[in-house]
């Protein structure tokens, strides 16, 4: 296990991504855990990058029994600047803030092997990725330089007694082209892990450790959307507890066109996962009535999802009673690590804690203990492990999908019949784009239906009716995001069938905003 301490970098979890590319298993944990307080038994020690200055009143700082434990540990950034911090080195802001790409001159020491573990197999002059403000001035005693730039004289060094490592650019970002190769040097080589993590053998003991959390006759329930993430985490309940797992699909009125039926025959019918469906849509639609700020819809449409899913439980709770099993005891999430991090990162002078949950509150009333078995996982690692778990292509590519589903794409007042208006045409939206081979270039795509009318000609009738907007983004992270340039002739065709095809709609437009400043979202 390699240990990855959080400062609160941009890039802290490409480290982590990294480091598990190499087939070696690691966590990363906020910078302040206390040393004493770990359950981990690492191999090596990673201190990421930071937004602060480590001379700044409130700057975050790792327990030095970090540097006591006896392991390796390579300082990032700040993390370099953290290590000579605590020895005794010098840091000054730079004249030039150094931000870009950057030429890092490789130093060798002869006779000294392990000095030159970290740049093994490279030298001369390589390309880096440097992002600071501070860096190093006087490296602190028994500290050797392994590289320089132009304007950092210390920009990699090493003590070999401490085995200590600290480098000022970025090895974990794609800018630093040999950057994986020394990240894979400092774990393999350094800190000599083996390199035999895979997907199979994390299945393996994730069905081990949830057989182990929930015992014998535990229950299990827990929500699921058709999502990839609810339907990866499902099936690996089912894999490990078999049917004394119970999902629950709650068809709010306002999923995609026969979402509910797909749902169901994909882990129902093909996943043989214990599902049961839950028409609430009267009652949604219901609640939805003349509301049309998209807060508030997404306020009522999570209140009665938290109560219909509830009430459900506690109806399977009675249900299975009889069946000699105990009480429901956990609520599985497919909580992913990035909403983990996100939640624990550190922020301040402490670190903050706040459990992140996809449906917010749901444990609160139900005082459900969570599992969460992809806690550890990044989405592409979701989609690797579907597949394993012999999940549907189609599902395991599926473009994210709101909770509040299509109520926040209708703008104005959701209806029965707006619903239906805007289903149609994500449906055929969905389709050409599937058709036209663009689907996994794309990383979100859905129609918008527009609370105005505008005029047109059909036949030779004049017609007076709506809008629909067309969004497709490329992104990475859904935190920033491209609008997708499509070829003209798809556009043409989409448009061309959503008119023929959907009654009360006789225009289309494709939204060409990227975010920021708009959302994903309308
Ligand atoms: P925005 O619109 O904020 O969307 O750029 C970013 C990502 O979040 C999704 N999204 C939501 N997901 N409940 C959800 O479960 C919501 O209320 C919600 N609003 C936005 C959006 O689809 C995109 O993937």
């Amino acid at each position: 296990t390699i240990l990855i301490l959080d400062f609160g970098s941009q890039y802290s979890h490409l480290i982590a991504r990294r480091v598990r590319e190499f087939g070696v298993y690691c966590e990363m944990l906020p910078c302040t855990q206390k040393i004493n307080e770990l359950n981990l038994n690492p191999k090596g020690i990673i201190l990421s990058g930071s937004p602060y200055s480590v001379y700044d009143k409130d700057a975050p700082h790792v327990d030095p029994m970090v540097f006591n434990l006896g392991v390796p540990v390579l300082g990032i950034c700040y993390g370099l600047q953290e290590i000579s911090w605590n020895f005794g080195g010098s840091i000054a802001p730079c004249n030039h803030r150094e931000y870009g790409h950057a030429m890092l001159n490789i130093i060798k020491h002869q006779n000294h092997p392990f000095a030159n573990k970290l740049f093994d197999g490279l030298e001369g002059d390589i390309q880096v990725w440097m992002s600071h403000g501070d860096q190093l001035d006087r490296a602190p005693d028994g500290f050797k330089v392994i590289g320089c730039t132009q304007t950092s004289p210390f920009a990699a060094i090493i003590n070999e007694e401490k085995y200590l490592f600290g480098i000022q650019f970025h090895p974990e970002v794609t800018h630093t082209p040999r950057g994986k190769d020394i990240l894979k040097n400092f774990v393999a080589s350094v800190c000599e892990c083996q390199t035999n993590w895979t997907m199979e053998s994390f299945i393996d003991k994730e069905i081990g450790r949830i057989r182990q959390i929930v015992g014998p006759n535990g229950q299990v329930v827990g929500a699921v959307s058709g999502g990839v993430d609810s339907t990866v985490a499902a099936k690996l309940m089912k894999e490990a507890i078999g049917d004394r797992f119970h999902a629950v699909l709650v068809d709010n009125g306002v999923m995609r066109l026969n979402e509910c039926q797909t749902v169901k025959k994909l882990l129902g019918d093909h996943l043989g996962i214990n599902l049961k469906v839950v028409d609430a849509s009267d009652k949604f639609l219901d609640r939805l009535k003349g509301v049309t700020d998209p807060e508030k819809k997404r306020k009522i449409i999570g209140n009665t999802f938290i109560e219909v899913f509830e009430s459900e439980a506690a109806k399977i709770d009675l249900e299975t009673k009889e069946s000699g099993h105990g009480n429901i005891e956990y609520l599985l999430q497919g909580t992913l690590y990035p909403d983990v991090i996100e939640s624990i990162s550190f922020k301040g002078p402490s670190a903050t804690i706040k459990t992140h949950h996809n449906v917010g509150g749901l444990t609160k009333n139900m005082k459900l203990k969570l599992i969460e078995p992809l806690r550890e996982l990044f989405k592409d690692e979701v989609r690797e492990l579907g597949k394993i778990l012999s999940i549907d292509e189609d599902l395991v590519w599926r473009h994210p999908f709101p909770g509040p589903g299509i109520a926040i794409r209708i703008l104005g007042e959701v209806t029965p019949s707006q619903v239906a208006i805007v289903r149609a045409a994500d449906h055929i939206y969905i389709e050409e784009i599937k058709k036209a081979g663009l689907y996994r270039k794309i990383s979100q795509a859905y129609a918008a239906l527009l609370p105005v009318k505008a005029v047109g000609v059909m036949g030779d009738k004049r017609t007076y009716e709506q809008v629909i907007a067309l969004r497709a983004v490329e992104t990475t992270d859904f935190m920033t995001a491209d609008w997708f340039p499509f070829p003209y002739d798809v556009l043409k065709r989409i448009s061309n069938r959503i008119i023929n095809e959907v009654k009360g709609v006789n225009r289309v437009v494709y939204d060409v905003s990227s975010k920021p400043p708009a959302t994903i979202e309308w």
